[in-house]
């Protein structure tokens, strides 16, 4: 009997010379595995898969369901944790990732796998039930705007009011009292916009989310960039499925987006923002003002050595300049994005030196006030479409999130 197609890869099968099957994060998830850093295992259905998706109008090409459930069954065993289980659940992400960067402009869900009794599970092992329902809504949240298209409004303005009612003025201060009426409510918006119960099946919410990466390649958005960044049409997105680990679970926790070099003077230096206890979304979320990443240095000092080195390592690797994305979970560090700063962006870094000196000597405190608006400015120095929005709108514009 001929062999199967082979549609997915676990992140030990890859490395970065598969790009062009794997898109660029999974190339990079599986070669910083390769280089045994430690990136939360996963598994990278190919482009090819989503052309074949695009080919036979928008079905799942023959077994790559099949090798979707083999291959959550590895990661499972890896993670030690099964989805759904409701004891100790695994939770993962679902990103995009093309051949091409394509920043911001495809969809990616987090938090997959939570429903009333894995959230549960959740609160009593993390022995923290505000943590496990402020996930539960931001997936309920996530994958009702990116999977069923709803308006993300609705959810924030359900947020705003539980937080005017609660009297409390940012998001990690709502309670438990606060968040399960809140959780209530995301599910009815769900359901008024839909006309279904959000789905509570965890591998329901994995399909779901798999078809919904696969047709975030053609939104409007990311046709119009590709066109302005000649990026051809027809390459189609990897889709990673990943074990989520969490930025938010305390003080000994964060996440954050850093390049490998002050991209303006071109100096070794670590040079990008952080967030303790946060999620990756929060950095462009403008939940909170974001730290510059010395901030790390003073908080966990042997937890930045470590991540220095790796970026080290990864630009002596790629022999370029890199962009990395990480998360700290209690105080261990996990690897989730490197990709090469592109010359396009560097460039148009250096010939705005000028702007960022002048932006800086308007501001008396330290650079990251200033920074963030800049360098949205500087990395598209022409007009761009619209990145995804996010949970919310981005209190500087999309500027974290030009630079991933
Ligand atoms: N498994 C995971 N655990 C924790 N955080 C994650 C995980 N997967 C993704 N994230 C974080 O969620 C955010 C969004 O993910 P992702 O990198 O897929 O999309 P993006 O950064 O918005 O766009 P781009 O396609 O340009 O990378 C990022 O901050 C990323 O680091
Ligand atoms: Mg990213």
């Amino acid at each position: 009997m001929p062999k199967a197609h082979k549609w997915v890869y676990q992140f030990t099968e890859g490395s970065a010379k598969m790009r062009d099957l794997l898109g660029g994060k999974g190339a990079g998830a599986a070669e910083m595995t390769r280089a045994g850093m430690p990136v939360p295992p996963g598994f990278t259905i190919t482009t090819e898969a989503c052309r074949a998706y695009y080919a036979s109008g928008g079905k799942f090409p023959k077994g790559l369901w099949e090798q979707v459930l083999a291959g959550l069954k590895v990661l499972e065993r890896k993670a030690g944790k099964k989805l759904g289980d409701p004891i100790d659940p695994l939770l993962v992400s679902v990103r995009s990732g093309a051949k091409f960067s394509m920043p911001g402009m495809m969809d990616t869900v987090l938090n997959l796998g939570l429903n009333e009794d894995t959230a549960k599970g959740l609160a009593l092992l993390t022995k923290d039930e505000r943590f496990a329902l402020d996930a539960r809504r931001r997936f309920i949240q996530m994958f009702g705007k990116t999977v069923k298209g709803i308006d993300g409004e609705k959810f924030e303005h359900a947020l705003q009011e539980a937080k005017k009612k609660a009297g409390v003025k940012t998001d990690p201060e709502l309670r438990p009292d606060h968040l399960r009426p809140l959780v209530a409510q995301f599910l009815a918006i769900y359901k008024e916009e839909t006309r279904r119960e959000f789905p509570s099946d965890p591998v329901e919410q994995l399909r779901e989310a798999i078809d919904a990466v696969f047709k975030s390649w053609n939104t409007d958005r990311a046709k119009t960039y590709r066109r302005m960044e000649r990026i051809p049409d027809d390459l189609g997105t990897a889709v990673n499925v990943q074990m989520m680990v969490f930025g938010n679970m305390g003080e000994t926790s964060g996440t954050g987006v850093t390049f490998t070099r002050n991209p303006i003077t071109g100096t070794k230096e670590l040079y990008g923002d952080y967030l303790a206890n946060a999620q990756g979304e929060d950095v462009v979320a403008g939940v909170r003002d974001t730290e510059p990443i010395s901030a790390l240095r003073r908080h966990m000092p042997k937890v930045y050595a470590q991540f220095e080195r790796y970026a080290r390592q990864l630009e002596k690797h790629y022999k370029d300049v890199q962009d990395l994305e990480f998360t700290i979970e209690r105080g261990k560090l996990f690897m989730l994005q490197t990709r090469a700063s592109s010359p396009r962006r560097r460039r148009s870094l250096a010939s705005s030196r000028a702007s960022w000196s002048s932006c800086c000597s308007r501001v008396s405190t330290r650079r990251p006030k200033c920074r963030p608006l800049l360098e949205a400015s500087l990395r598209h120095p022409a007009p761009l479409p619209e990145a995804r929005s996010s949970t919310r709108t981005p209190r500087w514009s999309g500027a974290s999130r030009a630079r991933r």
